[in-house]
């Protein structure tokens, strides 16, 4: 962190009136216009009454600042409510650990939706394989629906899980020395009242995955994978053996599980990793591939653009469309 002047004592004497809260909610809906539903980030919060302005205007806060007395201030307004911590916006490191899946669930949809889009879909589906306590399927929602307003198409957002957290892992290559039965339990009743339009669906995805498929949705455009096993991960991708009509040519695939850190090692020889590799030793027309690159396409490199593969699918009809032709890519 660079060094800085120590300026947060002075929020520690501002009064937080009515008023003034008053003035900051009317100053936020003149600047943002609703954010009722949204993510806000206050970088920089001081004394924390932007973060309370949003949060009372029914944002989703998160504030930080580089002042430690400015961190403790805001943390007294938020009363539990949202949470506050110090980092510097300059810090890379800091921002990139910034809500593990906003950006990667939004990278997701909007290439989804772009594919649609080209290829003149009305209407998508976006999943994700295990919802645990929800900030996942609540971000891809979230995601969704600011995306099917602008590119005015319809986004369908599917949920699954067990709904008692892990199940109990089946052999050594779901790495029980790193996960446990019953971890990331989800309150089902808690979750489906802070989902306004995703499905959710609950039971073993072995069982659930052949019933969705018979459901006849519209086609599937991005996937994030997070059960955790290499066991669960091989049935979810039993969904790529459906028809082409369930999905567009290319899915976007964000897999969760597949960077080690100094506890998990992960490797081509257990969980998702090996489950990808069988999947693609089995089927010739269509391939799971990692998106080469990518992190060289981004403002922020991050983490996340190693998680993000696509499910090609080659003898998919529209596979070989080529897409648009309002933009000349190519030159020379
Ligand atoms: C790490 S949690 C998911 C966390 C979630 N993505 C989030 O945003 O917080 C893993 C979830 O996968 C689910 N899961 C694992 N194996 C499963 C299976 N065979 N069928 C259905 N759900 C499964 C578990 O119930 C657990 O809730």
């Amino acid at each position: 962190m660079v060094e800085q002047f120590e300026l947060g004592k002075n929020w520690q004497n501002l009064k937080i009136t009515d008023e003034r809260i008053e003035q900051a909610q009317n100053d936020i809906k003149k600047w943002l216009g609703n954010i009722r539903g949204k993510s806000f980030v206050d970088v920089g919060c001081g004394s924390g009454i932007f973060s309370l302005a949003a949060h009372k205007l029914g944002a989703k806060v998160t504030s930080f600042d580089t002042q430690i007395r400015a961190v403790d201030c805001c943390m007294k307004l938020s009363k539990g409510y949202w949470w506050s911590e110090r980092g510097d916006i300059l810090d890379n490191a800091f921002v990139r650990s910034f809500g593990k899946f906003d950006v990667v669930y939004c990278y997701g949809v909007l290439q989804a939706a772009r594919q649609a889009h080209s290829l003149k879909f009305k209407r998508f589906s976006v999943i994700e394989f295990g919802v645990g306590k929800g900030h996942g399927l609540t971000t891809l929602e979230n995601a969704a629906l600011r995306i099917s307003k602008y590119f005015n198409i319809q986004i369908d957002i599917f949920g699954f899980d067990l709904g008692i957290g892990l199940p109990k892992p089946l052999d050594y290559r779901d790495l029980p020395y790193y996960w446990r039965k019953s971890l990331f339990k989800m309150n089902i009743d808690n979750l489906k009242k802070k989902l306004n339009k995703s499905n959710l669906i609950i039971g073993d995805i072995s069982n659930t995955i052949p019933d969705f498929i018979n459901s006849n949705p519209a086609p599937i455009g991005f996937v994030a994978f997070d059960l955790d096993f290499y066991s669960s991960t091989k049935s979810s991708l039993n969904l790529f053996t459906a028809k082409p009509n369930l999905f567009l040519p290319r899915v976007i695939c964000y897999f969760d599980d597949i960077l080690s850190n100094d506890i998990v090692y992960h490797s081509e020889f257990t969980g998702v990793s090996l489950a990808i590799d069988e999947f693609n030793q089995k089927y010739s027309d269509r391939k799971i591939a990692k998106m080469h690159g990518l992190r060289y396409i981004r403002m922020i490199p991050s983490k996340w653009n190693e998680q993000i593969f696509v499910f090609h699918y080659f003898s998919h009809p529209l596979f070989s469309k080529y897409i648009y032709p309002e933009k000349i890519y190519q030159r020379g």
